[in-house]
């Protein structure tokens, strides 16, 4: 603990020293004391040391200066230090004019020890009191400086907002990439900025313009059921920014490779109809019906290729609203397995049906499950050969709550990097490549998932799908 300072001014040295000594031998009390003659060694102490003095004493009667006047200015020097004036004859004007002028105490001479203890004691504890409330004072300042720090301190935007949604925060990144000053935006409603759990927001700038921010909010509950909200918010319109130019681009590369599979696709049967159409004319030229009806036929057969190779390309470019209805699964596979049948008999590949009991409905516009249906199970009626086998399988809700349709087969399967949900990839000498990616496209539109396992001797392709609920009805 630092000792108390106490400035001790009387012209009467011994009793100044007698005035100490008694001090000193405070029990539990630290003190250090300084003497001064007069009114003008006092102030210029006081003026020197400063907040050091912590205590004075001082005789009423000064060679240069009376005590009242003295007190006074050390009053108008320092508020708030404790004097305590000392005099041999007290008068009531002179105890009126200590207590009007904010003395602590007014001490008779000859000091009777006991009462001057008290009054010393009583004046170092207001003193030490004193100083304790300084110490915690530069304690909160300090902390308060600290945190300050912090938040300006942040690479992120900050905001604090009180009960009022009015703004207690506005940290110094935000002020210049706001271009709003802090003093500007402290009181205001600031709510509209963060939103009302935080999010991505639109920030508008001083000079007209936005950023677009994302913040993070947390509601802390303060006394008596208070709320104050903070955020902190990170610009990401350049993020963004890029993020869109990425995309246009992944879109336009997409489009290019789409244009290209496209004309691929179109040129074969193209080709073929050009060829049919110059035999068809020669065999006009010498008179062969029969035959030049033979080749017109394979054009309309190439023209029909055609319209289906667009309508399948606009089934999985620019797909139509779904019209959904309840659907039972099971019937659902059973009409695909009387129309897959005969495909599968012709090509000698045994088709098995394994239905689930019970299955829950599903939401779906059935026309476009059966075109995912059958695009599965004639890929693997496709894939197997003669004697080997196809199942279709339904099985009911699980956990999720989710049914599940299957095609497994037996057949060689596919690597496990090839592009099977690509446009136009094919491995087959008349495929389009167009199957799967439809499927897939048609099942996730239906809020479901497409999954597909391969390995030599089993391939399985899953379609999931949410459960049908009467409340989407
Ligand atoms: N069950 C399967 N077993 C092995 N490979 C498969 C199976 N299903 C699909 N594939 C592979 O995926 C490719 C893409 O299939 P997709 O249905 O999209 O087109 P495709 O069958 O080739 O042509 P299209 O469907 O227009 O007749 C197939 O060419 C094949 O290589
Ligand atoms: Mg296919």
């Amino acid at each position: 603990m630092t000792a108390a300072q106490i400035l001790v001014v009387d012209d009467n040295r011994e009793l100044a020293e007698n005035v100490c000594e008694l001090l000193e031998a405070i029990e539990d009390r630290h003190v250090a004391c300084a003497h001064a003659n007069d009114a003008k060694g006092a102030l210029e102490q006081v003026s020197t040391l400063g907040d050091r003095i912590d205590l004075a004493f001082v005789d009423l009667r000064l060679p240069d200066s009376d005590g009242i006047h003295l007190l006074r200015e050390l009053k108008a020097l320092r508020p708030a230090l404790p004097v305590i004036l000392m005099t041999g004859h007290a008068t009531v004007e002179s105890a009126a004019a200590a207590v009007d002028n904010g003395a602590f105490a007014l001490v008779l001479k000859p000091f009777r020890s006991s009462e001057f203890m008290l009054i010393a004691r009583r004046a170092l504890d207001q003193v030490a009191q004193r100083r304790e409330r300084q110490e915690l004072v530069e304690r909160l300042e300090q902390s308060e400086r600290r945190h300050r720090d912090v938040v300006e301190a942040i690479p992120a935007l900050v905001l604090g907002l009180d009960e009022r949604d009015d703004i207690t925060i506005y940290n110094r990144p935000l002020e210049l990439l706001s271009g709003f000053a802090r003093e500007e935006m402290i009181g205001k409603p600031g709510r509209e900025l963060i939103g009302k759990r935080g999010g991505v927001r639109r920030l508008a700038t001083k000079d007209g313009g936005h950023r677009i921010i994302r913040w993070e909010c947390r509601e802390l509950e303060g006394p008596r059921g208070s709320h104050t909200t903070y955020a902190m918010g990170i610009d990401v319109t350049d993020e963004r920014e890029m993020m869109r130019r990425t995309l246009r681009a992944e879109r336009l590369a997409a489009v290019g490779t789409l244009a290209a599979g496209l004309a691929h696709e179109v040129r074969n049967p193209l080709n073929s109809a050009s060829l049919q159409l110059q035999v068809l004319k020669r065999r006009l030229a010498k008179g062969q019906i029969d035959p030049a009806v033979a080749a017109a036929d394979l054009v309309l057969g190439e023209i029909q290729r055609l319209d289906n190779l667009v309508n399948d390309f606009l089934a999985f470019a620019k797909p139509q609203p779904l019209r959904t209805k309840q659907t039972d699964p099971n019937h659902l596979v059973q009409g695909v397995f009387e129309l897959i049948r005969p495909e599968a008999d012709a090509k000698g590949v045994r088709l098995d049906l394994d239905l689930g009991d019970p299955v829950e409905p599903v939401d779906v516009e059935e026309e476009r499950m059966r075109q995912v249906l059958l695009n599965l199970a004639r890929n693997a009626i496709e894939a197997v050969a003669p004697e080997k086998c196809v199942i279709v399988r339904t099985r009911g809700a699980d956990v999720s709550g989710d049914i599940r349709i299957e095609v497994e087969d037996d057949g060689p399967g596919f690597p496990e990097d090839a592009p099977i949900f690509d446009a136009f990839y094919t491995t087959k000498e008349h495929g389009t490549g167009l199957g799967l990616a439809i499927a897939h496209r048609i099942v996730t539109d239906h809020g479901g998932s497409l999954a597909v396992s391969s390995r030599p001797g089993c391939t399985l392709f899953s379609v999931t799908l949410p459960q049908h609920t009467e409340d989407q009805d």
